[in-house]
């Protein structure tokens, strides 16, 4: 494989490099660099308006990028992918609102996710819808529904129609996924048995999460990186950026 000199030697599932995208005139996203390793765990933080639904929209080929390089492991160019090829690369995203089935139960919304990766062979052969059942009940474990697997999704908590849309994501196994801001309106409980999840989520994948509530981030115990006005502020652990001069100004002091 032929390497061109500006990229990097791949070590990271997931870089961007002085990524530029306008609205307007506006620069949303500014001279962007970030780089995420394979299987690591990363918060996003930053005020409103710095830029991270649209940083998450540019890995995900919603948005363009008017510069910058976006790649994704064995030097793929991302910018020159649509959003369905993204996705079906190894690149899940889960938006805020869940976008789960309400008249289907927790099991035949898996099932459902789960057949947008089958073939029409894999359907004739019993052993292979064996295995795909105990896939179902090992996601349905991972999320904390087992007990929920007849429910309809209408029936189910906000907490829990999250966490089966973030199971529904996981039994396509993307290499990558993306969570913006899964606390929002969720309880303090439900908050930390997030944090619990996505950590354990990460011991197969790498996850990107964008996150306000402070006491989910620390539950996260990873790698924070602080966005403010399209460009990264400060990077490393919670404790170090939460005592750095800038962050506070800009967004903790607030
Ligand atoms: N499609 C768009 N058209 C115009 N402006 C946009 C668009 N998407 C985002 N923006 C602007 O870009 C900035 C960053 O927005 P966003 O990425 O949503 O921030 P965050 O998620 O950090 O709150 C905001 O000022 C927002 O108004
Ligand atoms: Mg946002």
């Amino acid at each position: 494989m032929t390497v061109t000199n500006a990229s990097p030697e791949i070590k990271s599932i997931l870089y961007l490099n002085g990524v530029t995208k306008s609205f307007d005139g506006f620069k949303a996203i500014n001279n962007l660099s970030l780089d995420i390793a394979p299987g690591e765990l990363r918060a996003i933080i930053g005020p409103n308006g710095a830029g991270k639904s649209t940083m998450m929209d540019i890995i995900t080929g919603k948005t363009k990028p008017d510069k910058g390089e976006v790649r994704f492991k064995d030097n793929i160019d991302l910018t020159r992918h649509d959003e369905a090829d993204i996705a079906n690369m190894g690149i899940g995203r889960k938006f805020q609102k869940p976008t789960v089935i309400e008249s289907l139960s927790v099991w035949e919304n898996l099932d459902l996710a789960l057949a947008g990766n089958r073939n029409v062979w894999q359907t004739l052969f019993f052993k292979l819808k064996k295995a795909q059942h105990e896939r179902i009940d090992e996601i349905m474990t991972l999320i904390g529904l087992s007990e929920k697997r007849d429910a309809l999704a209408k029936n189910l908590s906000h907490g829990q129609k999250q966490w089966l849309e973030i199971g529904m994501l996981i039994i396509q196994e993307p290499e990558v996924l993306l969570v913006d801001e899964p606390a929002g309106g969720m309880t303090d409980y439900e908050t930390m048995e997030t944090a619990r999840l996505l950590k354990e989520i990460s011991e197969h994948h790498s996850v990107i999460v964008v996150e306000h509530d402070m006491d989910f981030v620390r539950a996260l115990d990873c790698r924070v990186t602080v966005l403010h006005e399209g460009s990264v502020l400060a990077e490393g652990s919670l404790d170090k950026v939460s005592s750095n001069q800038q962050v506070i100004e800009v967004y903790l002091g607030r």
